[in-house]
């Protein structure tokens, strides 16, 4: 073994780590009723995405990676997302809490056997460099974006710990209407990145676009309000045929969470915690047609994702695209609001360090953000490792989101990063940015 592999398998351990610890942290406050219990259908009960956690890293590295055989077939069967889709979760007969708590332990200590046996250097690109495990790392990871999406779509939660606090000190108020001019031309979209991207973030291949411009920041709450105040929401001419569907069938006035407040204003309903909303804050928990809708009203529209990547990790210096706006070193607190410590988006300007070379930020952390692009593979995909992740999903019926929210961890958060959901949903972590024709 090189020294080199050796690295790379102290870090995946770390990682796996890392991300378990992140688990604990987040279920352990919950009493047995929060984590069995389905509160939505719309998400599954908490305690199925822990149990499916754990099936999921022994499918692939205790049975496909070191053919074992299955520590109980029928969990393949409760945790398989598509035999059982979200709304009917809270029936199945899944492992409780303790039980599930105990099956993870257990997974995870053959899961480390496996790892410090793996050849690293193989030729098979599922071992190579870890990619495997680097996969059930993240896998995690985005389910407990998941199950932290559960918990702030509750409106009887009490008040869930630890109590919210700021992630950065209060940053210097900035323009939050600002916008950057990103000059036409080619740069490279997508990655050939095979330690860490996901099969439909692959090929790098080059994209030509017309000069446009875009928000230096998210859409904050404050430019929201406004949209809100001026009617924005009972005026059909500002949107379109199905996000009017949208909002003659679920009668939503404001953002997932908002709350009047008695002398006007907003307050904000977060994990069980009812909070003034700072008006400098990305909105967040908008669905994609009320952020279309508001870039009607405001003169402009969603970017494409194309754009969305190119103003995230164009350098027009260099002409390269790099993996994170900032350039190709691993986010810290001081690039980007990320790994669920904040309990919510910064106000824009906190992350001037995060800024991509053309000077937009906050395009990793905050809030994902909704693109008009349909979820479609690149020219030249290849599905790897399996056709559930990306390629099942791949059509009309989803949008792309880009960046990553504040409840993404650091192993999931790059500019390349495909996300998607249904055009109706908001219990996400999503806001947006709007494109505007250069001037
Ligand atoms: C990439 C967030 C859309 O949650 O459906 C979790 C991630 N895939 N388990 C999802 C995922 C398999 C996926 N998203
Ligand atoms: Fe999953």
């Amino acid at each position: 073994m090189t020294d080199r592999s050796e690295v790379r398998r102290r870090r995946l351990r770390a990682d796996l780590e890392t991300v378990r610890r992140r688990t604990v942290g987040l279920v352990d406050p919950l009493d047995d009723d929060d984590l069995t219990r389905q509160f939505d259908r719309i998400m599954s009960p908490v305690v199925w995405d822990v149990g499916h956690v754990g099936n999921f890293e022994e499918l692939w590295l205790l049975r496909t990676v070191a053919g074992r055989p299955p520590h109980d077939p029928r969990l393949d069967v409760v945790y398989n997302p598509f035999e059982n889709p979200r709304w009917c979760r809270g029936d199945l007969d899944i492992l409780g809490p303790r039980e599930a708590e105990d099956y993870l332990r257990e997974v995870r200590g053959d899961a480390f056997a496996i790892l410090d046996g793996a050849d690293l250097t193989s030729d098979d690109p599922l071992l190579r460099d870890g990619y495997v495990f680097e996969m059930v790392a993240q896998h995690e990871a985005q389910h407990q974006e998941t199950v932290l999406q559960a918990l702030d779509l509750r409106t009887d939660l009490a008040p869930y710990p630890p109590a919210r606090r700021r992630m950065v000190p209060d940053a210097p108020p900035v323009d939050d209407t600002e916008r950057v001019l990103i000059p036409e031309g080619p740069f490279t979209l997508g990655t050939d990145d095979r330690r860490r991207a996901y099969d439909n973030e692959r090929p790098a291949h080059t994209v030509h676009l017309p000069t446009f411009a875009i928000d230096r920041f998210p859409v904050t709450a404050r430019r929201y309000a406004e949209f809100v105040a001026a009617g924005g929401y009972r005026r059909p001419d500002l949107w379109s045929d199905a996000g009017r569907s949208w909002l003659e069938e679920t009668g939503h006035e404001a953002p997932q969470g908002w709350i009047p407040d008695v002398g006007g204003g907003w307050l904000v309903r977060r994990f069980g915690h009812v909070v003034p909303l700072d008006p400098a804050e990305p909105v967040q928990h908008v669905c994609f047609y009320e952020a279309e809708a508001f870039c009607r009203w405001a003169g402009g529209r969603l970017p494409t994702e194309a754009e969305w990547e190119k103003a995230a990790r164009w350098d027009p210096r260099s002409g390269r695209s790099h993996r994170y706006p900032w350039g190709e070193v691993e986010p810290t607190p001081r690039h980007a609001n990320l790994n669920h410590v904040g309990w919510g988006p910064a106000p824009v300007g906190s992350f001037p360090a995060g800024a991509s070379p053309t000077g937009v930020e906050q395009m990793v952390g905050d809030v994902y953000e909704w693109t008009s692009s349909f979820f479609r593979p690149y020219p030249g995909y290849a599905t790897f490792p399996y056709p559930e992740y990306s390629e099942v999903f791949f059509g009309d019926e989803y949008r792309v989101l880009r960046g990553a929210s504040w409840a993404t961890t650091d192993l999931v958060a790059r500019a390349t990063f495909r996300n998607w959901d249904y055009p109706i949903r908001r219990q996400i972590f999503a806001g947006f940015r709007v494109v505007w024709e250069p001037t």
